[in-house]
């Protein structure tokens, strides 16, 4: 690749120009208010699409949000590479913890990124990762350096379940095809310890809804002899995990994939210091399943956590009230070969098991997916592996992360091609947290780092 160097020095200023832009605009899909700025981020990221030099650009519409679709295609001789990515983000709430709005994009410095980082709602999850597609495109259409096909599907629902693109993508199977997918949408270790997500966790997000009396009582009057919904809820999520934090829904782990000892070994040797991620979080102490150290823990086991519990009353002061109904949002993160339906079933039939006849449980599926692990004796993760070797000058480590983007093993099935995750973020860039910000220096090396893949796969194919 030549002068990505020189193409970045001089167009950088613009590069951050552009995403900040882009950030400004609140294209929050959990918010039906902000419908109108969903929708108008797709417009931006079509046009964006369209300088660059897409020969085609259109916005799909869908039951939910479109998805934007650009293409070229240069010779149908050549390997194809899908980029996907998201242009909706998550709420910004609480908004009192941010030190600049979310939507007013600010560049500060900081410890970790020396050369600035952009806060901003979206920063790196996914605005501005997935911008560094569209840069390094523009890269190399400009100076004639696109060796293969590019196709690009940017849709606004990921951060709400991907509601539409299955269908989406289900009918479109022909304009999607390709030979390899790439999205940057996870993280790396440090910015001087490259590595490669290799997995993504499954997940099953459900609503619970434990009901009481008919109507709030008073909690001198009825207290003591009425179930609590409350007092019930807590009691019943607090059995979900026994002594050593072993999650108690029968079969839960029946499918769960061991790794060898020599997988642990390997994921052992990945640098981590358990004293800095402590002191990062202001925790005394972490908290997890017996048996497994913490990078196991949020990476290759299956987890159930509240997200949100609610019921009676939160407001100022105090008042004496048994509540009429207790709810929680919780979800549970899967791992290759659990079935996220089947979870969600077992979840269902166990918390129905487990309530006292004082009370009723509902229980509300709300949306999931499988987890995904890619494999490394690939071209395409070969070509992935040599792009940051020759802008970071190191051999990435390969790594599989806690989170999850369910879309990837759909997209598996119905378009029969692998996912590479080359994601440029830190865990400490608080992507959905208050303060979400991204580093200068991790755009812009994306930008330069992605395309090298398309070289080398282009090559190596
Ligand atoms: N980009 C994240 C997922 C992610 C982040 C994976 C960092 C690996 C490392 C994505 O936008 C996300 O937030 N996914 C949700 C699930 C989705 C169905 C709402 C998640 O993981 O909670
Ligand atoms: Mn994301
Ligand atoms: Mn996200």
């Amino acid at each position: 690749m030549q002068h990505v160097q020189e193409y970045l020095a001089k167009n950088k200023d613009r590069f951050i120009e552009e995403l900040i832009e882009l950030l400004k605009i609140p294209s929050i899909s959990a918010d039906s208010a902000f419908s109108q700025d969903v929708i108008d981020t797709a417009e931006a990221i079509k046009s964006a699409l369209e300088r660059a030099g897409c020969d085609t650009v259109e916005i799909c519409e869908t039951n939910g949000y479109p998805i934007v679709y650009g293409e070229k295609i240069i010779d149908s001789n050549l390997p194809t590479v899908l980029v996907y990515g998201h242009y909706d983000v998550q709420p910004p709430d609480p908004m009192d913890l941010w030190n600049s709005p979310p939507f007013e994009p600010e560049i500060r410095k900081t410890e970790t990124h020396p050369e600035g980082a952009i806060y901003a709602r979206g920063a790196c999850d996914d605005k501005g990762q997935m911008y560094m597609h569209v840069k390094a495109f523009e890269f190399m259409v400009k100076t004639q350096q696109l060796p293969c096909n590019v196709k690009f599907m940017i849709e606004g629902e990921e951060e709400v379940g991907s509601k539409n693109l299955g269908d989406f993508v289900a009918l479109n199977k022909e304009k999607l095809a390709n030979d390899v997918i790439l999205i940057s949408d996870t993280g790396m270790i440090a910015n001087d310890i490259p590595s490669i997500t290799t997995g993504l966790r499954g997940l099953s997000y459900v609503e619970v809804e434990v009901t009481g009396p008919n109507r709030d009582l008073h909690s001198g009057l009825y207290g003591g002899a009425v179930a609590n919904p409350n007092n019930i809820l807590a009691k019943m999520i607090a059995s979900l995990h026994d002594e050593n934090n072993h999650i108690t829904i029968p079969g839960f782990y029946d499918k769960v994939e061991e790794l060898s000892k020599d997988e642990r070994n390997q994921m052992a040797e990945a640098p981590f210091s358990l004293e800095r991620y402590k002191k990062a979080l202001d925790i005394n102490d972490v908290h997890g399943e017996e048996g497994y150290l913490t990078n196991e823990r949020n990476a290759i086991r299956p987890t159930l956590d509240v997200n949100g519990m609610w019921g009676g009353y939160t407001g100022e002061g105090a008042k004496t009230v048994i509540p009429s109904k207790a709810f929680a949002k919780i979800s549970m993160r899967l791992v290759p070969n659990q079935d996220w339906q089947e979870i969600t079933e077992l979840f269902q039939q166990h918390f129905e098991s487990i309530a006292p006849k004082s009370v009723t449980v509902k229980v509300k599926p709300h949306h999931g997916g499988q987890g995904y692990v890619t494999p490394i004796d690939t071209v395409a993760y070969q070509a992935a592996s040599k792009a940051y070797e020759t802008t970071f000058g190191k051999i990435p480590i390969p790594q599989r992360s806690g989170g999850s983007i369910p879309i990837v093993s759909l997209f598996e099935r119905e378009l029969e091609s692998k996912t590479i995750l080359m994601g440029f973020g830190l865990d400490s860039d608080a992507i959905h947290s208050p303060n979400e910000h991204f580093g200068i220096w991790n755009y812009l090396k994306g930008i330069e780092t992605i395309p090298y893949f398309y070289q080398y796969f282009t090559q190596l194919s």
